[in-house]
């Protein structure tokens, strides 16, 4: 059985993401746009999170009530681009706590080598986030979830502003028990790896770089 993608259609995120792609969107608004989706998409994601009911006294009388159950969740950006990602989900989710995973690209071979991870020590007991705004070949998502799995985690969700359909099948071959967010699924990817249309370089325009 392979994992769930999660389209997160909410026009709020869709109406976002079109002006995240504008190539005549500025570093400044692009930031603020993936920090605002970000925000809306881990309302997604954490919409089936298991709760525990406990009293409360209400100024009127006892209610049961809801509260999150368990540990709170980790988010791991995949550096650099993730980390636009990271804020964005802590305006949600204050109490989670976040990891980094650093993953360069040969841009001939497209091939990720981990040159950085850091995890909150309880990572093995939260569900944790794996962030990146962009699935294109799927490598660097691949290789983070491999690299988490390998330090005993094993509760883990993918959330990327824009997928390939090759990104997505790579993920769901290699790692079926890890589920998809997406606020988008673009066409293809070309030759140099890029998702067409996708948004260009999340990182660049995220950073003001070239
Ligand atoms: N990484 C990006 O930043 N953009 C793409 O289109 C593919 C990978």
């Amino acid at each position: 059985m392979s994992s769930k993608l999660v389209i997160c259609d909410h026009p709020l995120i869709q109406h976002k993401l079109t002006f995240i792609r504008d190539k005549d969107t500025k570093t400044k608004d692009f930031r603020e746009l993936v920090d605002e989706v970000a925000t809306l998409m881990a309302y997604e994601i954490t919409r089936n999170m298991p709760l525990d009911t406990i009293s409360v006294e209400t100024p009127v009388a006892t209610a049961k009530s809801k509260v999150l159950s368990g540990r709170m969740l980790g988010i791991v950006p995949i550096l650099r681009a993730g980390l636009g990602m990271v804020d964005g989900i802590l305006k949600l989710i204050p109490a989670a706590k976040v990891g980094h995973i650093g993953l360069s690209r040969d841009h001939e071979t497209l091939q990720p080598s981990e040159y950085y991870i850091n995890l909150p020590t309880d990572a093995t007991e939260r569900l944790l986030i794996v962030v990146d705004p962009m699935l294109a070949t799927g490598g660097s998502a691949n290789a983070a979830i491999d690299s988490l799995k390998k330090r005993g985690c094993t509760q883990i969700k993918l959330m990327v502003l824009i997928a390939s359909p090759e990104g997505v099948s790579a993920v769901q071959k290699a790692h079926p028990d890890v589920d998809i967010y997406a606020a988008g699924v673009d066409e293809k990817l070309d030759e140099k790896g890029y998702i067409v249309p996708g948004l260009g370089d999340a990182g660049d325009r995220m950073f003001g770089t070239k």
